[in-house]
């Protein structure tokens, strides 16, 4: 009744707002102004900032290669973290970290990935980024159980390579609940109920069983990309957001030559900052306002239903960390890995002179030229590739990184301290970083519009319907170009698996300062109306297009697309 109500009064506010985005009535652009979710408070004392180093993950090493591919392997398991001082915290991890080791990836060539799920919850392992087949993609019913479940086929491996999915959505569309104020929630909700395994009430076929699969799954990533920051999580249906909040992330990186070939800082001089916000419990868990504490039932309380911040800023695990760094050029590969907070980061103090932080690259890597930034807007999903020369600080100052988007300890993120080491620097930021291939949009075949919104009666909607796995919005021919316009009525990161886009424009004029370069998640403020051009390529099957807050997904805020 209460949520009810709530979603009516929000679906009411925002309509007139909403529809294009064209015209702001003052309601909308009022709310232009504010961002998503509801700040829950941690039951512990908060840490002094700038107490703790900066860690870095470890680049995990194959366990062999052979002719065509490098072999990982990840198992998925509990582990202790102490993240505050002090206090242990049971984390969903990667190979016993949060964030997971970091995957580093050659374009070109063939990564696989066996994954060993010890968690007590199934997973899915999604690669963000990642141009990947179908049946490694990480669809949010394509379960990993955990080792020693039954009742599900146990082959372990590979679930088979048709690449087609057409099989799997028969089954797994069917039999759930409608004509229900909150059908979407009740069918995803009847999905964990049995497991979250399609087919297990007998609707679906021996072909939606091959996807689910106990013990172990094998992903397989060809990796014909170009270099980009990518990352790996959890996209598990109806899940995703307790799963990433409890540890499950990490980056996945993708080199090239040619961007091997730029005069980069490197080595020590490259840092991956994963942003994460996180709230932690009296006894020093992971704090997450579920609607139901044994994870049977997706979503979060009515408060939190537009996302969930955390009161603790962690960078690659540690709250508010420092770091020493030389008076040279540094580049940090910034990730917002948060469920639904968006920052927006400065230095503090700037440099005289300000553009500070210099982007080379977004989600989709290198930029055609660099784009030198006072601040930067990142939400949730997004990455920022950024030089920040520290030589243009005297030595001894500290630098701290603020988010302008928070406010109290939020406002802080981490401190740079830059030493007073005398040191060389034969890093530059070259004025031409590449040459990016421009889609055109006369190329586009079909324009597709996306309205991502409240419903009154569904939970979050992409076109007024909640997310039902097998159920296509939009079935684009390989190979073809299409515009796909989005709008909105709140914030809402949304985000396409399989290919990256091109922003061709923001409400009817260019596109934004961040949207720039190829992305694969942009950010739609409230009652905005954004077209992006997106080719689809060498894979066929069944995708995703989502809002990447991670409450709104989870909410059903998701949609399949069907490459064919
Ligand atoms: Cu980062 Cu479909 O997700
Ligand atoms: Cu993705
Ligand atoms: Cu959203």
């Amino acid at each position: 009744m209460n949520r009810r109500r709530f979603l009516g009064a929000g679906a009411a506010l925002l309509g007139a707002g909403a529809v294009g985005g064209l015209a702001l009535p003052a309601t909308a652009r009022l709310l232009a102004e504010a961002r998503p979710g509801r700040l829950l408070s941690s039951e512990v004392p908060l840490p002094e900032a700038f107490q703790v180093p900066l860690p870095v993950p470890a680049v995990l090493a194959p366990v062999r290669s052979d002719a065509t591919a490098d072999h990982y392997e990840i198992t998925q398991r509990l582990a202790r973290l102490e993240i505050l001082p002090g206090l242990r915290t049971e984390a969903w991890t990667y190979g016993g970290s949060f964030p997971g080791p970091t995957l580093v990836a050659r374009s070109g060539r063939a990564m696989v990935v066996r994954h060993r799920n010890e968690l007590p919850v199934p997973s899915v392992v999604h690669l963000h980024g990642g141009h990947t087949p179908a049946d490694s993609d990480g669809y949010p019913v394509d379960l990993l159980l955990p080792v020693g479940s039954s009742g599900a086929a146990t082959s372990p491996g590979s679930p088979g390579s048709s690449g087609s999915s057409g099989d799997r959505a028969a089954g797994a569309a069917a039999g759930h609940g409608s004509g229900h104020s909150m059908s979407g929630m009740a069918g995803m909700a009847g999905m964990a109920g049995m497991g979250g395994m399609p087919g297990a009430d007998g609707t679906g076929g021996a072909a939606d069983l091959l996807r689910t699969v106990t013990g172990e799954r094998t992903y397989t990533y060809p990796c014909q990309q170009r270099a980009a920051t990518l990352w790996y999580h959890d996209h598990r249906m109806g899940f995703t957001g307790p799963g990433v909040w409890r540890g499950l992330a990490g980056f996945h990186l993708v080199r090239d030559d040619e961007e091997d070939a730029l005069p980069l800082p490197r080595g020590e001089r490259e840092l991956p900052l994963m942003l994460a916000d996180r709230s932690f419990a009296a006894d020093g868990s992971f704090a997450y306002p579920a609607v139901d504490a044994a994870l049977a039932v997706p979503g979060v309380t009515d408060d939190y239903m537009n996302g969930v911040l955390g009161d603790v800023v962690l960078v690659n695990g540690a709250p508010w960390p420092r770091v020493e760094v030389d008076r040279a050029r540094y580049r940090l590969r910034v990730l917002n890995a948060s469920n639904a907070r968006l920052y927006r980061l400065e230095l503090d103090p700037q440099p005289s002179g300000g553009d500070a932080l210099v982007q080379i690259g977004g989600d989709g890597g290198l930029l055609e030229e660099p784009i030198a930034h006072d601040a930067v807007e990142i939400a949730p999903a997004e990455r920022f590739d950024l030089v920040v020369d520290f030589s243009r600080y005297p030595a001894g100052t500290a630098v701290r990184l603020m988010n302008r988007f928070g406010s109290g300890r939020t406002e802080e993120v981490m401190l740079f301290e830059v030493s007073s080491r005398p040191v060389s620097d034969d890093s530059a930021v070259p004025g031409r970083l590449c040459t990016l291939e421009r889609l055109d949009p006369a190329a586009a075949v079909t324009t597709r519009v996306f309205g991502f919104r409240r419903s009154r009666n569904a939970g979050w909607t992409i076109n007024n319907q909640p997310y039902e796995p097998g159920r296509a919005i939009a079935r684009p021919a390989l190979g073809s170009t299409e515009l796909w316009r989005f709008f909105s009525d709140v914030h809402h990161p949304v985000h396409l698996h399989l290919d990256a886009f091109q922003v061709l424009s923001r409400n009817g004029h260019e596109p934004g300062r961040y949207d720039a370069g190829w992305k694969d998640t942009v950010d739609l403020r409230p009652a905005e109306a954004v077209e992006v051009l997106v080719r689809f390529t060498d894979y066929p099957g069944t995708y995703m297009v989502h809002c990447h807050n991670l409450e709104h997904e989870d909410m059903a805020m998701m949609a399949d697309f069907v490459v064919e």
